[in-house]
């Protein structure tokens, strides 16, 4: 176990909301525990409750049926996510209230009302219908930090098309990958976006990706930084003259309450990332309740979530949990280090934020910095902290709460997943105490537990598995085109439960604290990588014929990437090519902080290789465990001795 796990599990301190946050807080203590137990007791009606504040264009007949592990939400109902995110908030007053306010790495603010969003988010949906685009069509997303992106989400909802939004750090391979996964038809891609005073060239990507991907037939193209790349005759159009084209009024469709309304590709243990598909009711209850609660969300909150869209985090709490509530979202395209590590705190005072939302590895970065930068510009506008995608310890989350915060502000430590939709796990901020590196209670209507491999239930402070023991209504319906992995993967592992790949513990509290995944995982600056994805992307370079990748605790990361290489014969490995290699064929979330060439990896006799052992020896560790099972334990003793490159 990191250090950083170890410093989790001997935290004893106790943070308090102060007097006055609790004193307004939206859920308080007392209502946080009678919700709570009426949403485990009667949770149709509990849910019913919830999902009538929302529009439903036609009631729903059954709350919940489930037939494990099928669930089906506000059965037989139709609604429309973005009819309730847009029209929904307009008709009640909300038109001329801001939306999104949205600034760009390079410092252009452009913003819009819900009115005027509302007419874009149309404009979006007429062109995609005129491009030939109807209901259940996948319409994949590469795209930067820019309204268009939540535009062209919200206008597939609308149209009832299913994005899968593809981030723009990822490779041309992996958008190959996904694009032909989903069998997309239409890509929305942009010219280029801002990163680190440079540019990323989107379109050439897409059009590489294009050339892999039979499906697709046509591309909408943003112009964000002008360019100018080459436009394909009859398969290129431009995103401004497309919606040009097309009217400011449309009127949302009613999609089944199971509509699918998302795909999101996420690593799990095999090679190839899976489409985790989430449908449109339930998800939209989930995050419209949690967002509302967990963020004790306010009419004149000004609320910025960090998250890039192409995360699930950018879509549960950058787009549609913010907006089904009415609220005012910020929005930010570039680098959190340009033009320095001001940045973040430089938006803060000028946007007048209230309320944040980041990850760790975000708050570790900064906190290397020093506590100047902050202390130099004015987050007395904060009123609230989140943290979220990966264990926050105990030292990162005090200096979060207080340089960042103040200690005016709760910090809420919020676990959850691509999978769950919504935040599972989580303080409400003026109902409990912190406890720092621990993310805290159940949220209303989930049921979690700690258990054995074999399903044995664990009792307080014991480490185990952490398992959700029945549905939630965010929760994904199924691994897109491959529902026995979906079966497999998330119910099959522990029967009767879902199974969400973490080590965890609860303590006498109740407070969960979630120490990382169990699984061929790792958690690389908050973002899921599949080792064995990596390891494909190695061995996939001519000069490589066997690897194995580990994660290694990493001070900013969290975890880091450790490659152990075995050349093929005659072969000179090139560490810098082999990077670059590894950027090309997944992204550069995926580069190999540190590469070990070997000449044979620790594997057991049937030849299965002993991952436990290499993250040892990564993390620069005396190897512990029984070494007997191994074909060669001498293997251990030069990987050891052998220097990184
Ligand atoms: C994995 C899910 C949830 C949106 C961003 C990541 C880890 C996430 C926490 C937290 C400890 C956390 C888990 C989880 N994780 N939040 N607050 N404390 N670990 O979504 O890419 O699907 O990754 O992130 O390991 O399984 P994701």
């Amino acid at each position: 176990m990191s250090d950083h796990i170890d410093n989790m599990l001997h935290e004893s301190r106790v943070i308090a909301p102060s007097p006055e946050f609790a004193a307004q807080a939206r859920v308080t203590r007392e209502q946080y525990d009678e919700m709570y137990r009426r949403s485990l007791d009667d949770p149709e009606g509990f849910w019913a409750g919830v999902a009538g504040e929302l529009a439903w264009m036609k009631p729903w007949e059954r709350v919940l049926d489930w037939q494990e592990p099928h669930a089906q939400w506000f059965v037989g109902g139709e609604t429309n996510i973005a009819y309730n995110a847009l029209d929904r908030n307009v008709e009640r007053g909300l038109g001329d209230k801001t939306a999104i306010i949205w600034e760009g790495e390079d410092g252009e603010v452009r913003t819009y009302t819900y009115s005027e969003l509302l007419r874009e988010v149309s404009r979006a949906a007429n062109a995609l219908t005129a491009l030939g685009v109807v209901k259940g069509d996948r319409v994949t997303l590469y795209l930067p930090l820019i309204p268009e992106a939540a535009i062209a989400m919200l206008a597939c909802a609308r149209i009832g098309a299913v994005h899968s939004v593809v981030f723009g750090g990822f490779s041309v391979s992996a958008l190959a990958d996904r694009l032909g996964n989903a069998q997309s038809k239409v890509l929305i891609t942009a010219d280029a976006g801002q990163r680190r005073g440079g540019l990323v060239n989107l379109k050439a990507n897409a059009d590489e990706a294009a050339a892999l991907a039979p499906s697709l037939e046509r591309m909408l193209v943003v112009d964000r930084a002008h360019t100018h790349p080459p436009m394909r005759e009859g398969r290129d159009l431009w995103w401004h003259e497309a919606l040009a084209a097309a009217s400011d009024e449309h009127e949302a469709a009613p999609l089944d309450s199971e509509h699918p309304l998302f795909l999101l590709y996420t690593s799990g243990s095999t090679g190839q990332p899976k489409g985790v598909q989430h449908t449109t009711g339930g998800y939209m209850v989930g995050t419209y309740l949690t967002t509302q609660t967990v963020f004790d969300l306010r009419d004149d909150d000004i609320y910025w979530c960090t998250a890039d869209v192409g995360w699930v985090t950018g879509h549960s709490y950058s787009v549609y949990g913010p907006l089904l509530n009415g609220a005012t979202v910020l929005m930010y395209e570039g680098a959190p280090n340009h033009p320095d590590w001001g940045r973040f705190w430089d938006l803060i005072q000028r946007h007048r934020v209230t309320i944040l939302y980041t990850a760790p590895t975000a708050i570790r970065s900064f906190m290397r910095q020093g506590d100047d930068l902050p202390a130099r510009h004015d987050l007395s506008s904060l009123r609230l902290l989140g943290s979220v995608g990966e264990p926050i310890n105990p030292e990162a989350w005090m200096w979060y709460y207080r340089v960042i915060g103040g200690e005016r502000c709760p910090v809420v430590d919020t676990w959850w997943q691509t999978e769950t939709g919504s935040i599972m796990l989580t303080t409400l901020p003026g109902a409990h105490s912190s406890k720092p590196g621990s993310a805290g209670l159940p949220m209303f209507g989930v049921d979690p537990t700690i258990m054995t491999r074999e399903g044995e239930e664990l009792g307080p402070d014991d480490g185990g598995l952490l398992v959700i023991k029945r549905p939630w209504p965010a929760m994904l319906r199924t691994v897109y085109g491959d529902d026995e992995r979906y079966k497999k993967t998330y119910w099959g592992e522990i029967p009767h439960v879902y199974f969400a790949g973490d080590g965890a513990r609860r303590d006498a509290d109740g407070y969960f604290t979630v120490v990382g995944r169990v699984d061929d995982v790792l958690n690389v600056s908050g973002h899921r990588l599949g080792t064995m994805e990596i390891e494909s992307a190695l061995v996939a370079h001519p000069s490589i014929a066997e690897a194995a990748v580990v994660g290694r605790p990493d001070e900013v990361k969290g975890e880091c990437v450790v490659a152990f290489v075995l050349p093929q014969s005659g072969a000179e490995v090139d560490p810098q090519e082999l990077r670059t290699h590894v950027s090309k064929e997944i992204g550069a979330l995926a580069r190999p902080d540190a590469i070990i060439v070997a000449d044979a990896l620790p594997k057991t006799r049937s030849g299965k290789i002993m991952r436990r052992f290499l993250r040892q020896i990564a993390a620069g560790k005396e190897i512990q465990g029984d070494t007997s099972t191994l074909e060669d334990p001498a293997v251990l003793e030069r990987l050891a001795a052998t220097e990184a490159v």
